[in-house]
């Protein structure tokens, strides 16, 4: 079964086209309107530079909606997409949280819709769901244990080894887990998202070319983990020099790291935090055009408008933040990393 994975962008911004200059006190102004709104300010590793540099949080999916369960301040601004600021109004339903533009999608999370989830579950009855966190919140009301990079694989071994596994929507994130847990009754759905599929196993063997002293840190979500078990397999790269790893994981072995330098497959916004962890390392991306378009919404004069205005307020349906509620706390319940 494959859907397309299609992001629908209905309304225009009112601040989209050009951005003026950042003012010298722009992180100031920033904080400061946060003070005055009381809220907190999180941004996934994948933002702009300037919003992870004001961000109070900055962190992986997993970490991130930690820190909404948490959170103390009374308004949760999200910089980061859409289903993750869902995530934060489901696990804090009683605050009010923003998200700069409303718009920030992503082609993962449409790769599945609740029909969808429901004739599959149909298909198989008596499995269990888990869904990586990249899914609506309609998506994560249907489902039994949510997950992410950081823990799918945690996740689906706390599950019955004789009962099914249904999981979605990652195709890439679901052969990384049957792999590591061996599980043969495992149905994996074949969603992608089109920044990772398209940091290919062709780019990773033409990088670890050019380089073949370099480290390897590999999203599970991209098309080229098999090819990276396939090089490591075939003596082309060193097991030793290649890590599979949610962004979290890329930032706590960047600062063990010994490598002059590191290829980096995931989505670009991840080499801010890896140079800041490091900054001895050579930090270079396997693919220099996997940008994520969705993430890349969130700008400096979009993060201002939504702290003095209060916009784009995210609301979830009460029965259904309910249902999604107790897939999304299971999955924090198994392997939390800390924010920074
Ligand atoms: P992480 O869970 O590793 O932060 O990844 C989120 C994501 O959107 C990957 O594209
Ligand atoms: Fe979604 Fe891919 Fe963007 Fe991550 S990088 S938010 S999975 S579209």
């Amino acid at each position: 079964m494959r859907t397309l994975a299609v992001v629908t962008v209905t309304t225009d911004h009112p601040i989209d086209g050009g951005e003026a200059p950042l003012g010298s006190d722009w992180a100031d102004q920033v904080r400061e309107l946060a003070r005055q709104r009381d809220a907190v300010i999180l941004a996934h590793n994948y933002q702009l530079p300037e919003i992870q540099e004001v961000a109070h949080h900055v962190g992986d999916s997993l970490g991130l909606s930690r820190v909404a369960a948490e959170a103390e301040a009374s308004t949760i601004v999200f910089c980061g997409v859409h289903f993750m600021a869902e995530t934060a109004k489901i696990l804090s339903y009683d605050k009010t949280v923003l998200i700069p533009d409303a718009r920030a999608g992503c082609s993962l999370a449409e790769s599945i819709n609740a029909d969808q989830l429901r004739a599959w579950k149909a298909e198989h009855p008596g499995a269990v769901v888990v869904s990586y966190v990249n899914t609506t919140a309609e998506v994560k009301a249907e489902t039994d244990i949510c997950c992410t990079s950081s823990n799918a694989v945690e996740v689906v071994q706390s599950i019955p080894e004789g009962t099914a596994v249904l999981f979605c929507p990652d195709q890439f994130l679901g052969a990384h887990v049957q792999r590591e847990t061996g599980r043969e009754n495992m149905h994996i759905w074949l969603g992608e998202c089109h920044v990772h599929a398209g940091i290919n196993g062709a780019d990773l063997k033409a990088r670890v070319a050019e380089d073949p002293d370099a480290e390897l840190f590999i999203h599970p979500e991209c098309g080229c983990a098999t090819s990276a078990l396939y090089l490591v397999g075939a003596g082309v790269v060193p097991e030793t020099r290649t890590r599979i790893l949610s962004t979290s994981g890329m930032v706590a072995a960047a600062e063990r790291t010994t490598a002059k330098k590191v290829l980096v497959a995931t989505e670009t916004g991840m080499l801010h935090q890896l140079t800041k962890a490091n900054p001895l390392v050579l930090f270079e991306a396997v693919n220099r055009a996997a940008v994520c378009k969705y993430m890349k919404m969130i700008t400096p004069a979009k993060l201002m408008r939504s702290l003095r205005e209060g916009v784009d307020v995210v609301d979830v349906p009460v029965d259904i933040a309910d249902r999604a509620r107790q897939s999304v706390e299971r999955m924090i319940a198994i392997g939390t990393p800390s924010p920074r």
